[in-house]
């Protein structure tokens, strides 16, 4: 593949230059597991997203588990999720003990914004996921979800960096949660993750959970696990941290050329908005009804592209269930995510048109 949807060996020279001389920082100073390095990455996300508390753990999926554990949602509760998601919104909720209750989604991805009639008196909380990195409209269903009594945890695992109202993506709900997964906008050398809240409780029981209940060495005073961020991962996330808005502007200058050259083809639906702070360009997904043939065509000619996500949950067998999720099928059936990160090139971006362009003209 001439240009692939991603390639992360692709960064440059000098990020890895910095990212192998923290590697022999704490190499030499010989801690693997907490410390320093840990406190620091706390400490400039707090500041970053101007939340109070910021926790990591070992992963996104770790994350809202540990969400759903701290807010005490488990066995007999049910818990509201879109339909097309990546399937760890769905996976943590049962990993409790509790059952997705899955909603449809609009044609943009995110939770319907009727989710509200999926409540029951089970119904013990929401979870908006921020899908391919842009923001669901939280003022009103923070205020929705306040006004009927249940929480709401976030999934901003793909929106790191984007805002609303000033606000962060992650910092709106009891608990938001964070994925670093290498191919994030904010992503680690390997498996990382975050929950945020404003809630010291909260903060404070996900601190436990995520260590094994443990207050002090040698002292459990609940049942938790190991869900620890390693040290390296953390350090590392410290220098991706700092080409952070770079890469941000990067995207969105990408994003630019896209949403600039494929505006008039009939059969392509670009997507909304994306230069707007409440999306973080995470993924630049169009639509087509043609997609698997556009998808061909462009592999035929070098560029990968990729598909989040070729099927909805409650389609899936371990979550079977049937319902109208029209809006989530749609974008399962039609989606196309196009290469769009920090280390593609202008040219490339203008190559991925052309080609699409010639795709179009060739079929109308
Ligand atoms: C929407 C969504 N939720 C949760 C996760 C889980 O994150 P992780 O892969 O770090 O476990 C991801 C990332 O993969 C995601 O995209």
């Amino acid at each position: 593949m001439q240009i692939p949807f991603l390639d992360l060996s692709r960064m440059d020279s000098d990020l890895q230059e910095r990212l192998r001389a923290k590697f022999s920082q704490v190499l030499e100073k010989g801690i693997f597991s907490g410390g320093e390095e840990v406190q620091i990455l706390e400490k400039t996300i707090q500041q970053k997203l101007n939340s109070l508390y910021a926790i990591p753990c070992a992963n996104g999926t770790d994350a809202l588990e540990l969400a759903l554990r701290a807010l005490e949602i488990g066995e007999g509760d049910e818990v509201i999720v879109p339909a097309l998601t990546w399937v760890s919104t769905a996976e943590a909720v049962r990993m409790v003990g509790a059952k997705p209750k899955f909603w449809d989604t609009d044609v943009n991805g995110l939770l319907r914004s009727d989710w509200v009639e999926a409540i029951t008196p089970k119904t013990k909380a929401v979870i908006p996921v921020h899908l391919y990195g842009r923001m669901v409209d939280m003022a009103t269903l923070t205020e929705k979800a306040q006004f009927k009594g249940i929480s709401v945890i976030e999934d901003a695992a793909q929106a790191f960096g984007a805002f609303q109202d000033g606000k962060a993506a992650g910092t709106w709900g009891s608990v938001g949660c964070l994925s670093f997964y290498p191919t994030k906008n904010l992503g680690a050398l390997g498996e990382a993750g975050m929950c945020l809240t404003q809630d010291e409780r909260l903060a404070e029981k996900i601190r436990l959970l995520s260590n094994h209940g443990q207050p002090k060495r040698d002292e459990h005073v609940l049942v938790g696990r190991n869900s620890r961020i390693d040290t390296l991962q953390a350090a590392f996330l410290t220098v991706m941290l700092e080409d952070f808005e770079k890469h941000q502007q990067k995207r969105k200058s990408l994003a630019k050329i896209y949403l600039e050259e494929l505006s008039d083809l009939e059969g392509l639906e670009l997507p909304q908005g994306l230069m707007e702070s409440n999306q973080n360009a995470h993924l630049f997904v169009v639509k087509s009804d043609k997609r698997n043939e556009l998808r061909e065509f462009l592999a035929d000619h070098g560029i990968g592209t990729a598909i989040h996500y070729p099927q909805i949950i409650p389609d899936m067998e371990p979550y079977f269930v049937e319902g109208d999720f029209s809006n989530a099928r749609i974008l399962a059936n039609q989606g196309l995510s196009l290469p769009l990160n920090p280390w593609l090139k202008e040219e490339e971006v203008e190559k991925i048109t052309k080609a699409i362009k010639s795709f179009f003209t060739k079929k109308s």
